[in-house]
């Protein structure tokens, strides 16, 4: 051990601290307006992974950029997979995770998917632990503000033989947000994608493996070329059913006031298994709202909206968190979504929702864990 390693105090993790860690100027510049995923904090959790040593050789250390061979696998063959959650600044000056066993579990489905190791939900938890321990200058004060955590694991053998691979590296990076889009909370118009799909029958859309995404960018592309901020997924099969848009879950809001009704399209094994969307289903029927998950076709979509009875829809996702949709247009045409502006139930389901985040309103689901 050098002199700048420190003596692991918790669990196997070792820890090197950043000789050149970002000044503290510079910390409270980017924190001021940390936009989404731009900037980096100053250090790391790697995790190696062999079949005969399991997970081994946990660090903390410098975030820094990674050697690997042009032969990894993970860059060929796509054994990739990753999560996203957040930690907030909580009123006692704490710092807590939104729900990380959900996606300590969710990895686990991914890695099992992708037939790749799974990492145990403790080890997850730990790193999230040991990260916000070191960088705990980088949580952002203040309401939509908050320390976005990635974790990630990719295949590191360097055979080129299709198989899974043998090695695996789990990385865990940690960046600064507030808004995930550019136009902050406000109503986005949405593309119905006929031509693309994300995902289909047996296929791997209820992971979140990097090639789910990549698979995303040309038909995004195509969304902006048509004026729409963002895509709605339909299903591969029929191009009819509602599944998701863009990298969030969607949300139909029937009928207005203390009986509005709320609809999410069921996990049909071809969309992801959102956190919000789960969270989101307890808080509106806390709210009093009923809450269905069914299928959702796009003439029901568009036949609601015309006739008024849906007023309003909302995407959900730990990016963004909630972001509402105001107009949607497809090949033939198009129409608008209530009057296009943020509903009265969104805003209360968003209320809700970031007031546990950041402590506000105490944490009555015992969603916060707390990291430091
Ligand atoms: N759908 C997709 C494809 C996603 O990538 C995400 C984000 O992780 C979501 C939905 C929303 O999931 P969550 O609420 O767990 O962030
Ligand atoms: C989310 O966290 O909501 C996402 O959609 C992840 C995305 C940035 C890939």
């Amino acid at each position: 051990m050098t002199a700048d390693v420190d003596p692991p105090v918790t669990s196997a993790f070792r820890r090197r601290r950043s000789p050149a860690p970002a000044p503290p100027q510079r910390v409270a510049e980017i924190l001021a307006d940390p936009g989404f995923g731009r900037y980096a904090t100053d250090h790391m959790v790697t995790i190696d992974y062999t079949p005969e040593r399991g997970w081994h050789d946990a660090w903390v250390r410098p975030h820094e950029p990674l050697s690997l061979s042009p032969c990894t696998k993970a860059l060929h063959y796509g054994q990739a997979i990753f999560e996203g959650l957040k930690a907030y600044r909580q009123p006692d000056g704490t710092i807590a995770c939104f729900r990380p066993e959900a996606n300590a579990r969710r990895f686990r489905d991914s890695a099992r998917r992708l037939a790749m190791p799974e990492l145990p939900e403790d080890l997850f938890l730990a790193s999230l632990r040991e990260l916000a321990g070191y960088d705990e200058g980088w949580v952002p004060e203040g309401r939509g503000r908050s320390l976005y955590l990635r974790p990630l694991m990719i295949a590191t053998s360097t055979d080129l033989v299709v198989g899974a691979a043998r090695d695996y590296l789990y990385v865990l990076v940690a960046l600064p947000s507030g808004a995930y889009f550019t136009g902050g909370a406000a109503p986005v118009t949405v593309w119905l994608s006929e031509e693309h799909i994300r995902a289909a029958p047996g296929g791997t859309g209820a992971a979140k493996c990097a090639g789910n995404y990549a698979g995303t960018m040309a038909a995004q592309a195509r969304a902006a070329e048509q004026g729409c901020d963002q895509v709605v997924w339909l299903d591969a099969v029929e191009r009819r059913w509602v599944e998701e848009m863009g990298a969030m879950n969607l949300f139909f809001v029937f009928g207005t006031g203390p009986g509005a009704r709320l609809v999410t399209p069921q996990l049909s094994g071809s969309l992801l298994p959102g956190v919000t969307r789960d969270s989101i289903l307890r808080l509106a029927h806390d709210l009093g709202h009923p809450v269905e998950e069914r299928r959702v076709s796009v003439e029901e979509w568009q036949k609601a909206a015309l006739t008024g009875e849906l007023a309003e829809v909302f995407a959900c996702g730990t990016a963004a968190v909630i972001t509402p949709v105001g107009t949607v247009r497809h090949a033939t045409g198009g129409f608008a979504v209530g009057d296009s502006r943020t509903g009265p139930v969104t805003v209360a389901l968003r209320n809700a929702l970031t007031e546990i985040h950041h402590g506000i309103s105490g944490d009555p689901y015992g969603w916060m864990y707390r990291l430091v």
